[in-house]
């Protein structure tokens, strides 16, 4: 096993490792890591404490969080440690604890006892609920250490009670609650104390931190040397500030859960402790001379009594007098100052003890556990050490009978059932040698024979009582036990030593010789309290201190003595035993360095006391020669199985077989081992934690490989849910799919099949109905309603004129281009009616119309008008007038048009008038005055005519140049019906010739003049032509202008 951890250390931190293995190496070790504030060592897993009396770095979260992540060995020895292993064990094994804190007075157990809470407090759960149990759990300690703590000459804060606590935890080591119980107050002090010491811790703070209003309401002074019950010389203990302990003490009872009232109440009746001491008794005398007593100044009663509300006078009474109570009467007797002011103290001590008592009761109230839940145990005692003092009384009796149990305790754990266990088991042992206490408990306890006995005895013998007869009685019984001296004993013994009292006996405890003074023993022991006072006390109106004497109720009251101190403390011990036996002890085993409380002085002389005492020594042997740990071999292979495949999963074989085979496997060293009947034992711890190591290592690789499986078996469920659910849904698609697309395939068959079966059927039917009957009915409708517009439009036709182009709109929309063609068609036969109408002549008129529409429409301005003007064709009466029928000449045929036209003179442009006539064959031109000056112009001759387009009558006619009159040139001639003359012209030209005349309309010709041309260029005046108004200008020789108006 690899010790570099050892390397750096100072000494040896594990006892179990010194070598040589002697009384002075160890004391030695202990001193040189002391002085190197090393005030831990271990002894394996028991813990040694030296109490350093300084503030060292080595405590708070960070060492907190340090020690819970480490194994025992892994650091340098601490409480955190020890406390961190039985939490552990707690929380992991479910294994009840208890955590044994013993030395002596002073040595630190009390401090260790914080530690421990405090790391245990920081390393269990955590929660809203969780912290406030562990507040509660922890502010019970300044609570607990203001009432029932002191300073003595050995400690500044010794605690005057012993305390053993169960904090109680749930299966996951959340802290539920706890329970405190509490052994025997040290009251005696609360009213007298020795030298250099104090009283409870609560007087001095009450009067150093309760602000001046509080104070006036209890009714106290400030100065704590007006308080008899205080002692004068020690009012300030150094490094302690009582008023902030006050305000702390205050904070703390206010978490637990005491209201403002019980906290008021709690003061109260701690005043009325203080104020009761001040009561002053004087001596009085009866009438008889019987010395009697009185209370020398009422103020003090008075104040008690308006305190609490309790009748002064009463209070008095009870104070200095005495009820002497029969089956037959009752008797009152008056007491003497001695009495009665031994009385007045009794009265004061089992008050205090008493609301002591009734505190820790509180406390458990509020940190109690109701759930009914199983619950696992950490049980924290730290109770008074070992005492010798100048004057040991029956309380250091106590204390020490108790201090004798608990190494009883270690004694059977450690020493005694591990050597007999190794017995038992057949591995191979030497003995160890040690000091069984057992017959020094025997001594003081032994039912019949022991001291407590004996004492119980004195107290309720009749007869005269004293503590000398007791003394006595314990001389003639133990005259022969080597565990108990005194002075008679000596005598006999012919030994003769000063420091034995004659009142004195002595026993020889593990720890030491100590004298103890039988003085007050009796009377200690029956704890008793006058009737008379605690029935005045139940008389109070304080609801508190009244609650503190039930048996002062004269209805309650009862003969009965209750049972005796010694006899209570016996038994609460017995229990606190039992208690211990049944859970796995971690020992704190607190070493006080020195008697003067100072830091750094190791003295090696009281040292090697505690150490003797406390077996150190004994205990290395044994755990040296011993093994560490061991368990039955079932337990052990269940928990280390998994650390060998041949046992790990299943194994078949026997227990111990599988145990080997599992050792076997990791190859531990045989001497680290050893195979009992029904246990394997394991010699080192290191070895436990190398085990402990595999098994947390091959943990995580197993739950890795569970989580393995449990991961890949998950994916696979879920795979095949999501294969599963994927062919569903895929097979309910296609089902879907095809049902759809079976539904449409069946409609269409339907379709199909119901036409296809209409089809026949109609078929088949047909003979049976009228084929086409819809198409009859539908033609005969259509051609009703055809008839029906015909007969009305028949009915309605419009008159036959021509011009009158009105028709009747269709009735119905279909009928619109029937109806338009019957318009054009009625339109047609009213003309075609018209035009069988018509004379040859009115024919002819017509025709030529319409050669004249045909020759001018659209091109000449001055057709329009022409066209509804019949044309005459003769203008100049020619008929009536023969002499114009000459002109004629010889020409056969009628003449077509007669007319007077304007000559335009081609060489002026000046006009003058002629007779134009037009025949079939000639054109002839006269002048009117001369009818013999007449040019005839053959119509083959004529070669074409131009007009203007303009409303005015000029036209030119142009000759053929090879005619008889051609050579005279082109005629420009002006005529007022120039469209009738020039399709008369146009129609004779082509009777005569068959050629058509060519009508050319047009602004700019030219005529031709003799030899030469003339241009004529017509242009339109501004007038705009409403008369046919000319007037030509020549423009040059070969231009001529004409202007129409
Ligand atoms: N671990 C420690 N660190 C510092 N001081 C300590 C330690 N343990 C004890 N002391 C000092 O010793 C004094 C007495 O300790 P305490 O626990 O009251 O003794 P016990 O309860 O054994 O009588 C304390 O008041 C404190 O000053
Ligand atoms: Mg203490």
């Amino acid at each position: 096993m690899d010790m570099a951890f050892l390397e750096s250390s100072i000494g040896v931190e594990d006892l179990v490792l010194l070598e040589p293995l002697e009384e002075e190496s160890l004391l030695k070790n202990l001193q040189l890591r002391y002085e190197n504030k090393e005030i831990y060592t271990y002894i394996g897993n028991v813990l040694v404490s030296v109490n350093p009396y300084q503030e060292l770095s080595i405590y708070g979260p960070e060492f907190i969080a340090k020690y819970r992540d480490y194994t025992f060995y892994e650091l340098k020895p601490h409480i955190y440690a020890l406390a961190n292993v039985a939490y552990q064990s707690l929380r992991d094994q479910d294994r009840d604890q208890c955590i044994l804190i013993t030395g002596e007075s002073g040595a630190g157990k009390t401090e260790a006892s914080k530690l421990v809470m405090s790391y245990v407090a920081a390393v269990c759960g955590k929660g809203e609920q969780v912290n406030s149990v562990k507040e509660q759990l922890l502010q019970s300690n300044p609570v607990l250490e203001a009432f029932g703590n002191a300073k003595t000459i050995r400690n500044n804060n010794s605690s005057r009670f012993g305390k053993y606590m169960d904090i109680e935890f749930d299966f996951k080591g959340s802290p539920l609650g706890g329970d405190i119980t509490n052994y025997l107050l040290e009251k005696s002090r609360v009213v007298k104390q020795l030298e250099g010491e104090r009283n409870f811790h609560i007087f001095y703070q009450l009067l150093a931190g309760a602000d001046a209003q509080l104070l006036k309401a209890l009714k106290l002074e400030r100065d704590s040397s007006g308080y008899t019950y205080l002692n004068r010389e020690a009012p300030r203990v150094d490094g302690m500030d009582d008023a902030s302990n006050f305000k702390a003490l205050q904070g703390a009872m206010i978490v637990i859960g005491f209201s403002e009232e019980e906290f008021r109440q709690v003061l109260e009746v701690t005043a009325m402790v203080l104020k009761l001491g001040n009561v002053e008794l004087a001596d009085e005398f009866q009438a008889n001379g019987v010395p009697a007593s009185g209370i020398r100044d009422g103020r003090g009663v008075q104040e008690i009594g308006e305190l609490v509300g309790l009748n002064s006078v009463e209070l008095e009474r009870a104070l200095c007098s005495r009820t002497m109570e029969t089956a037959k009467e009752k008797v009152v007797t008056a007491l003497s100052v001695i009495q009665a002011q031994y009385a007045r103290d009794a009265l004061a001590k089992n008050i205090y003890s008493r609301l002591f008592n009734w505190i820790v009761t509180r406390i458990n109230e509020s940190i109690k556990v109701d759930t009914g839940e199983k619950r696992k145990v950490m049980g924290v005692l730290d109770i008074y050490g070992f005492e010798i003092l100048e004057d040991n009384s029956f309380e250091q009796f106590v204390i020490n009978y108790c201090n004798e149990k608990l190494q009883q305790v270690f004694i059977e754990l450690t020493l005694k059932e591990e050597q007999e266990e190794y017995k038992r088991e057949g591995i191979p042992w030497t003995k160890v040698d040690y000091f069984d206490n057992g017959v020094i408990c025997d001594l003081i306890e032994h039912n019949q024979r022991g001291i407590l006995a004996m004492l119980d005895e004195e107290c309720l013998r009749p007869g005269v009582v004293s503590d000398s007869t007791f003394l006595a009685k314990l001389n003639q019984l133990f005259s022969k036990h080597e565990h108990y001296e005194s002075k008679v004993t000596q005598n006999a013994q012919r030994q003769y030593d000063h420091s034995m009292g004659l009142g004195c006996f002595r026993i020889c405890h593990y720890a030491g010789k100590v004298t103890y003074n039988v003085n007050s023993f009796i009377d200690k022991n029956n704890d008793l309290l006058f009737r008379d006072l605690s029935q005045a006390m139940w008389k109070a109106r304080h609801p508190l201190l009244r609650s503190l004497f039930p048996e002062g109720d004269p209805k309650q009251a009862s003969l009965k003595r209750p049972p005796t101190a010694g006899a209570q403390f016996k038994s609460s011990v017995a229990i606190l035993m039992k208690n211990l036996y049944s859970k796995n002890p971690n020992y704190i085993r607190c070493i006080k360095p020195n008697e003067h409380q100072r830091r750094a002085q190791f003295s090696s002389a009281l040292v090697a006391v505690q150490a003797r005492y406390l077996g150190l020594l004994e205990n290395v042997r044994v755990r040296r020669a011993g093994y560490a740990y061991r368990q039955a071999y079932g337990a052990f292979l269940e928990r280390y199985r998994l650390l060998s495949r041949s046992t790990w999963p299943r194994w078949n074989g026997g227990e111990r077989e599988g145990v080997e085979k599992v050792l076997g496997d990791l190859s531990m060293s045989s001497e680290e081992l050893a195979f009992g009947k029904t246990k394997i034992f394991i010699r080192s711890p290191k070895t436990l934690f190398y085990l402990e190591e595999q098994r947390r290592l091959r943990l995580h690789q197993l739950a890795t490989l569970i989580q393995k499986m449990y991961r890949g078996w998950r994916c696979r469920i879920h795979y095949q849910l999501m294969r599963k659910s994927q062919i569903l849904i895929s097979s309910w698609f296609r089902g879907n799919m095809q049902k759809k697309r079976y539904e449409k395939m069946k409609a269409s068959a339907l379709l199909i099949q119901a036409f296809v079966r209409g089809w026949k059927a109609r078929k088949n039917y047909r003979k049976y109905f009228r084929s086409g009957a819809a198409l009859t009915l539908a033609n005969f409708i259509y051609r009703s309603i055809a008839r029906k517009f015909l007969l009305r439009l028949k009915d309605n036709l419009p008159s036959t004129s021509i011009l009158d182009k009105t028709w009747p709109a269709a009735p119905y929309k279909y009928f619109s281009t029937a109806n338009h063609e019957l318009q054009k068609l009625f339109y047609r036969w009213k003309c075609k009616k018209f035009r069988d109408r018509l004379s040859p002549k009115q024919v002819e008129t017509l025709r030529e119309k319409l050669c004249a529409s045909e020759l001018f429409k659209g091109k000449k301005a001055s057709y329009p008008q022409s066209v509804p003007i019949p044309f005459h064709g003769d203008y100049i009466g020619l008929q009536r007038n023969p002499k114009l029928q000459q002109l004629k000449g010889g020409e056969e045929g009628p003449v077509l048009v007669a007319e007077t036209v304007m000559k335009v003179n081609r060489g002026n442009g000046k006009t003058s008038s002629r007779i134009l006539l037009l025949t079939k064959g000639h054109v002839i031109i006269t002048d009117t005055k001369n009818s013999q000056a007449k040019t005839v112009i053959a119509l083959d001759s004529v070669a074409g005519v131009s007009v203007t387009s303009f409303k005015d009558g000029l036209f030119s006619l142009h000759l053929s140049e090879i005619s008889s009159v051609g050579s005279k040139g082109d005629f420009l001639l002006v005529s007022e019906h120039v469209v009738e003359l020039l399709t008369k012209m146009y129609r004779a030209v082509l009777d005569a010739t068959q050629r058509q005349l060519p009508v050319t309309v047009t602004e700019e010709f030219s005529v031709r003049f003799k030899e030469s041309s003339v241009a004529v260029k017509v242009i339109q005046g501004p007038g705009g032509g409403g008369k046919r108004k000319l007037s030509c200008k020549k423009k040059g020789s070969r231009c001529l202008e004409v202007t129409v108006q």
